[in-house]
């Protein structure tokens, strides 16, 4: 057992939680709907990112929805930060040998479908990584080889799919392209992930999905719309226009969550 996974499990007070989750950019207040978490910062924890670099805070909550326990990670490390593609590869691992079988992943995203507009929620079906690199560049045994075919658990998001239906949420799904950033993508670009098949484009995630399926977990991942990609409306992006516009999308995505999170077993 690692040092960090020890060192949580001191603290924990019995929780041991079986569902992981890593929140986006703008959704850190999932956290509030936990009822007294035990919450640590990752400048306590050996090998998590920076708490400053992760802009988000940088803490680890551990609480319970209904009897689910759940291990929350507010604030993730990008690529685009450090240049440092497996810099969540301990944070995912401590996860993982918490007890963790299940990761949910959220993240703001950029929509290439005119279908789904800012404010709206997306199920991630399937990636595409366009960066180019992985987080499990240098792993030394054979275990590297991930398939990652049903990456995206499906049996969780009919579950996501049938809480939405019952909660009136319009729930999209669709595949993310990862680009690297912290540039906003070309209209170019944007065009040539179309062409691709992708439905929805952001900065995160990916990596985390990889390292999470090379450590047995079950994924699911689902993303707030917060603006229509690059070339496709006349909005000049930037970080607080689409944090702004990710109000709605928020508040159905900790709906369909919570939910979730009440009849998981
Ligand atoms: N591109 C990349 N990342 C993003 C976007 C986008 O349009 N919106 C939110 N994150």
């Amino acid at each position: 057992m690692s040092k960090t996974v020890e060192y949580i499990q001191s603290k924990s007070q019995g929780i041991n939680p079986t569902v992981g989750i890593i929140l986006g950019s703008g959704l850190g207040s999932f956290v509030n709907v936990l009822e007294n978490p035990i919450s640590l910062s990752y400048d306590e924890l050996d090998g998590f990112p920076d708490a400053g670099v992760s802009g988000h805070g940088g803490k680890l909550h551990l609480g319970k929805i209904n009897h689910t326990e759940i291990a929350v990670l507010q604030g993730r490390a990008h690529y685009y930060e450090t240049g440092v593609v497996d810099a969540m590869k301990i944070p995912v691992r401590t996860l993982a040998g918490l007890g963790c079988e299940t990761l949910i992943l959220t993240n703001a995203a950029g929509s290439l479908m005119e279908e789904a507009q800012p404010g709206s929620v997306m199920a991630i079906t399937d990636h595409i990584n366009f960066t180019g690199v992985n987080p499990l560049f240098g792993e030394g045994s054979n275990t590297r080889f991930v398939d990652m075919a049903d990456a995206y658990n499906s049996d969780m998001r009919s579950r996501f799919h049938k809480i939405a239906n019952d909660e009136n949420i319009k729930l999209h799904e669709g595949i993310y392209i990862w680009f690297c950033g912290p540039s906003f993508e070309t209209p170019a670009e944007i065009q040539a992930a179309k062409m691709m098949g992708a439905n929805a484009v952001g900065m995160s995630t990916v990596p985390e999905v990889i390292l999470a399926r090379h450590a047995g977990m079950k994924v699911a991942a689902l993303s707030v719309i917060t603006n229509m990609a690059a070339g496709m409306s006349d909005e000049v992006l930037n970080h607080e226009l689409t944090m702004e516009n990710a109000g709605k999308g928020i508040k159905d995505l900790k709906t369909i969550l919570v939910r979730f999170l009440e009849l998981y077993s």
